[in-house]
């Protein structure tokens, strides 16, 4: 099968959160099973893009309204993977450093998504499956079936996947004066309470609709951010397919930013000298247990909830444990987190920066992960954690209620509570904090933990049998 993948964001090329790793990994894995898997994003300003060699595959004209826009299409040359990854280039719009957060998002993403349409309308022999990824490619559908001038796509098959429902690109109905002529009679399909909403538009638009954890599909009926009635009434086209980690990425055997391998026949010597390492460079005593937050800042993951969690917990249990927290997002919970650390000089340990090598030292060397999410549509930290051997702490809720069962029923393996505030995660680090001690269970677990494949084989294969 003919697979093109549209997003925002693609592993290595540009990275915001688990969006990224997925369009990274799933068409690598859809290539390994036989077929020819593409992804097309807009060409952003990272690393990537300038340490790349990369070649122009196709050029062209276009209008959005009555602008009209040079776009340039670039294909990676050493790509170190064996999917095709494309990007568009629109001088002053698309190549700029940040992937989301300008004022002009709506606009840019709609000149990216035409682009693309534009560009598939030229190939020769027509994608069998056009696969967007969350709202910023949640306007293809639509345009795919009732733009005029796309009419040539009228019959490929469209897979919406949903990573996070409550984004949903909202647009003002002035933005209508930049889409090609439509078909007028559908312009309800565009819709919803009064504006456009993306991501409304391409669960009706698509043929199929998925979201990344059977739990967060189900949740998406009664809890989508206002969407609740559309997806009671699109649930006989919607399906839950929980992602896979990109195990050749992930591997704590030949991962190259640890300070040491290990595999789950030999932990102990490997995960201890990952942690003696990183405990060092932090300054913390590295015989304490080291809890670990990583992920973006943000309400949704619980990011508010660490400064009187930390506060707390150093308190309750005496300083018995260290904590380092990455990620970056919110101004105000970034200066909170900022403003207690010398309140726990020896103990705390904050990086606001999105740092892939640190993140994969931390779940080497870490004893246990927090992740007392709101929303987790999924979740692959969990998932990473799991794969080196640390102990997740999650909150029971989407993805990962799918994939960490509580150590205390059988055959668990993580520490699970119910809601995401102070006093359960309080009670889950006591808990966490006793299971430390039985040094025998500890190791017990991390084999469990390390023997769960979560590999993107069986996920990928499912998205085929979904495809056909
Ligand atoms: C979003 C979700 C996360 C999911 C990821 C990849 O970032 O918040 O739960 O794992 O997308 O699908």
């Amino acid at each position: 099968m003919n697979i093109l993948h549209v997003s925002a964001e693609c592993f290595p090329m540009a990275k915001v959160g688990g969006l990224a790793d997925v369009v990274g990994a799933l068409p690598k894995y859809q290539t390994s099973l036989g077929h020819d898997a593409k992804v097309i994003m807009p060409m952003h300003k990272t690393a990537f893009l300038l340490n790349h060699q990369w070649e122009v595959v196709h050029e062209s004209d276009m209008y959005a309204g009555l602008n009209e826009i040079h776009f340039t299409i670039i294909r990676a040359r050493e790509f170190n993977s064996n999917f095709e990854l494309y990007c568009i280039d629109v001088h002053g719009i698309l190549d700029r450093d940040r992937v989301y957060g300008y004022d002009d998002d709506s606009y840019r993403y709609l000149v990216f998504q035409l682009a693309v349409l534009h560009w598939v309308n030229s190939w020769n022999v027509l994608p069998d499956v056009v696969h967007v990824h969350d709202h910023h490619a949640g306007l293809i559908p639509f345009m795919m079936h009732h733009v005029y001038v796309f009419s040539a796509l009228k019959n490929i098959k469209t897979v919406l996947t949903i990573h996070n429902a409550q984004y949903q690109g909202w647009m003002s109905t002035d933005m209508l004066m930049f889409f090609p002529h439509w078909d007028d009679w559908k312009t309800g399909l565009l819709m919803w309470n009064g504006q456009i909403n993306a991501l409304a538009c391409a669960v009706k638009c698509s043929d199929k609709v998925t979201t990344v954890s059977p739990s967060y599909m189900h949740q998406l009926s009664y809890e989508s951010n206002g969407l609740e009635s559309l997806f009671h009434q699109e649930g006989f086209k919607c399906k839950g397919i929980i992602n896979g980690i990109d195990t050749e990425v992930w591997n704590p055997q030949t991962d190259k930013h640890l300070f040491d391998h290990y595999n789950k026949d030999k932990i102990l010597p490997g995960k201890q000298n990952n942690k003696k390492q990183l405990c060092e460079q932090f300054g913390l005593n590295e015989a304490l247990p080291l809890f670990i937050f990583i992920g973006r800042l943000v309400d949704d993951k619980g990011a508010d909830l660490l400064p009187a969690l930390i506060n707390l917990a150093f308190e309750y249990h005496s300083n018995a444990f260290n904590l380092i927290v990455l990620g970056s997002g919110q101004y105000n919970i970034e200066k909170t987190l900022e403003s207690i650390q010398h309140e726990h000089p020896h103990h705390y340990r904050l990086c606001i920066a999105y740092n892939e090598p640190l993140s994969h030292q931390l779940y080497a060397g870490a004893d246990f992960l927090l992740m007392p999410s709101r929303v987790e549509p999924c979740g692959l930290n969990q998932l990473y954690a799991l794969r080196y051997g640390t102990i997740p702490m999650v909150r029971r809720t989407g993805g990962l209620q799918d994939t960490v069962l509580d150590f205390g029923d059988e055959g668990g393996f993580g520490i699970c509570f119910n809601k995401a505030s102070v006093g359960d995660i309080l009670h889950g680090f006591q808990r966490a904090l006793e299971l430390y001690t039985d040094s025998e269970r500890i190791e017990t677990i991390r084999k469990k933990m390390m023997n769960i494949n979560h590999s993107w084989e069986q996920s990928a294969q499912e998205y085929i049998e979904l495809y056909q």
